[in-house]
């Protein structure tokens, strides 16, 4: 008993300081964000911290290659904004190549997926957001 008690502390213990290195190791962003183009017509709100604790970063961040092509999320990776490689002079293909693009196709195509009602304009774009 004694033993296994001993073990379970331990196991704790290692569980947390691991995670915490893990947490250390890559920086989350801000836990909510306003979304938007330098135009700023259609602000879009979104809750990072909300989908983080649900999905994987990898399924929005990725990276770009040294082939051009889309290269997958790896922990520690630079991240950045999406505009600056989905914009209308990177030589993006059509539907890819602007912010309201790709913020459609990831985050309207998910919602969409999940339930139809979270695709209505509202739910991001959000009355009065600057
Ligand atoms: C549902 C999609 C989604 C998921 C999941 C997600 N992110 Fe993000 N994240 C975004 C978007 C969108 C932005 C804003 C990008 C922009 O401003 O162009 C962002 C911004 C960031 C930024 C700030 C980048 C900058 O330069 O401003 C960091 C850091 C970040 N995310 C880290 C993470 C990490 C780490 C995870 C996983 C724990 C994660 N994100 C999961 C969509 C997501
Ligand atoms: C470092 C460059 C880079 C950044 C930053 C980037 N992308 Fe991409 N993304 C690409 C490349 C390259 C492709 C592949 C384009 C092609 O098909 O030729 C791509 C494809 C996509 C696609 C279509 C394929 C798929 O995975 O569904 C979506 C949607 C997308 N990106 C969304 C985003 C979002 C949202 C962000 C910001 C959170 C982002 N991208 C940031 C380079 C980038
Ligand atoms: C892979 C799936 C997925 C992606 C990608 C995604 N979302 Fe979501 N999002 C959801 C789900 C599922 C919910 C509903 C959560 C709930 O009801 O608890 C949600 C909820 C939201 C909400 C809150 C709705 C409300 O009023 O409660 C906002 C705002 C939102 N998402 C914006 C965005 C934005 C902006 C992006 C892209 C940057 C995005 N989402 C990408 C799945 C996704
Ligand atoms: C799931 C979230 C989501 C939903 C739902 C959504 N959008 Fe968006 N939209 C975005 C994101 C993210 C962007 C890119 C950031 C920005 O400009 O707000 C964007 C960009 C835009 C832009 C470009 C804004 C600019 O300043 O250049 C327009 C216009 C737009 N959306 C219209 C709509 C309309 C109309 C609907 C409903 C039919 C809608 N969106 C539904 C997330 C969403």
């Amino acid at each position: 008993m004694k033993k296994t008690l001993i073990c379970s502390v331990a196991l704790a213990f290692f569980c947390t300081t691991g995670l915490a290195a893990l947490s250390m190791a890559q920086d989350k962003g801000p836990a909510e964000m306003v979304l938007k183009t330098a135009k700023a017509k259609k602000p879009a709100l979104f809750p990072h911290a909300e989908h983080q604790a649900r999905l994987k970063c990898g399924d929005c961040h990725h990276s770009k290659g040294a082939d051009g092509k889309q290269a997958p999320y790896t922990e520690g990776m630079k991240i950045e904004k999406c505009e600056t490689c989905h914009n209308k002079d990177a030589g993006m293909p059509k539907g890819l190549a602007s912010f309201k693009d790709v913020g459609h196709k990831k985050c309207k195509g998910c919602h969409k997926k999940a339930d139809k009602k979270l695709t209505k304009c509202g739910v991001c774009h959000k009355k009065g957001l600057k």
